[in-house]
């Protein structure tokens, strides 16, 4: 079969749709081979020095992983020469990070989590990298956090890396979905889905059970007619997932369907949830919606959400859009002290 490349991909797609400026293009390229350097050293594993933890601690108050340093730095460097961006932010770094003076700034800001997963590093199970690219907002050179909390709505394009049993690059610029899969031998992205559909409805959930007691009533209320299955309100049985890299899950939701939740639950009342509102929620609610399914935080869209800070967290409900709808009317029916911490 003649598969095209994603340069000849991004070309075409500029040259039809005009949603690829060229330094938007450069962006994903760029991105994409990143992404191709961490697969190497992800695939390396015991044999190369990428394994365990680096004794550091995060802005998130999380013990990084080698691997969550290595895949940061790869991405800075191969981003802050080309001119095609403003400045990036990541999960493994507490401020934004400036393109240096002596480079040119072009018109896009980088958001990522350069290792998702980071639990499944030394355990050899599929983790990931996470990107979301919004615009700069004004003219002027000066970069500031501000520039970044922008709701996930303005996105110019999200994607993700998996690397799994195979390496796939899953990518969005508000025109569907497409899946990228590496060729090893050719070190090329190589084109081999395109414009993927999540089924509205689905008999799957991905969820952490361990968490069970900890949610509020609404969560409670959905997994237990999931688990009631055939004998329960829900006429059917479910099936669960849950692989504990969002990458993943995220992926196979894309792929056949199925509804992934990670709620507010009251270990850390305080918190609206575990993940990331910039860099992992934003990213995965602007893929899932073009590919007709649909992100909440259980009660309202993600992309509508307006940041307040960069490291934020929220509550995500993600995936066929008739269960995210059914877990949404379930937060809406309860009484308000039940549903968790007050709607943002
Ligand atoms: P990260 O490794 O970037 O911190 O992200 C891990 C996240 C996400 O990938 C996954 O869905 C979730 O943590 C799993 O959380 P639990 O280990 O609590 O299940
Ligand atoms: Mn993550
Ligand atoms: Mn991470």
């Amino acid at each position: 079969m003649n598969r095209i490349s994603l340069t000849q991909y991004l070309v075409e797609q500029q040259r039809e749709r005009g949603r690829i400026p060229g330094q938007l293009r450069m962006l994903i390229e760029v991105v994409a081979r990143a992404c191709k350097r961490i697969a190497v050293s992800v695939n390396k594993g015991p044999l190369g020095d990428v394994i365990g933890t680096a004794h550091t601690e995060n802005v998130q108050g999380e013990v990084q992983k080698k691997l969550d340093i290595i895949s940061n730095e790869v991405l800075i460097q191969a981003n802050e020469w080309g001119g095609h961006l403003a400045a990036m932010a990541s999960e493994e770094m507490d401020s934004i990070h400036v393109v240096p003076n002596r480079y040119p700034q072009g018109e896009y800001l980088l958001l990522y989590d350069p290792l998702d997963g980071s639990s499944n590093i030394d355990v050899n199970v599929s983790i990931g990298t996470i990107f979301s690219v919004l615009r700069k907002v004004g003219h002027q050179r000066g970069i500031g956090e501000d520039d970044f909390l922008q709701p996930g709505r303005f996105q110019a394009a999200a994607g993700y890396c998996v690397y799994g049993p195979q390496s796939q690059l899953v990518l969005t610029v508000g025109d569907g979905v497409a899946v990228f899969t590496l060729d090893r031998e050719l070190g090329s992205w190589m084109l081999t889905e395109q414009n993927l559909q999540i089924p509205a409805d689905t008999k799957e959930f991905a969820v952490n059970m361990s968490n069970h007691r900890h949610w509020a009533p609404p969560v409670k209320r959905y997994i237990d007619e999931c688990l009631a299955g055939s004998t329960g309100p829900r006429g059917k049985d479910f099936n669960m997932r849950w692989v504990g890299s969002m990458v993943a899950d995220v992926h196979r939701i894309l792929c056949r369907g199925g509804v992934f939740m990670y709620p507010w639950d009251a270990r850390e009342p305080d918190k609206p949830g575990k993940l990331r509102l910039m860099y992992e929620a934003n990213p995965m609610a602007f893929l899932v919606e073009q590919a007709g399914g649909a992100a909440t935080n259980g009660r309202q869209r993600l992309m509508d959400l307006m940041p307040g800070k960069l490291h934020e967290r929220v509550a995500v409900v993600l995936g066929s859009k008739n269960e995210v709808e059914r877990i949404t009317q379930y937060h809406q029916e309860a009484p308000a002290a039940e549903a968790g911490p007050a709607a943002r």
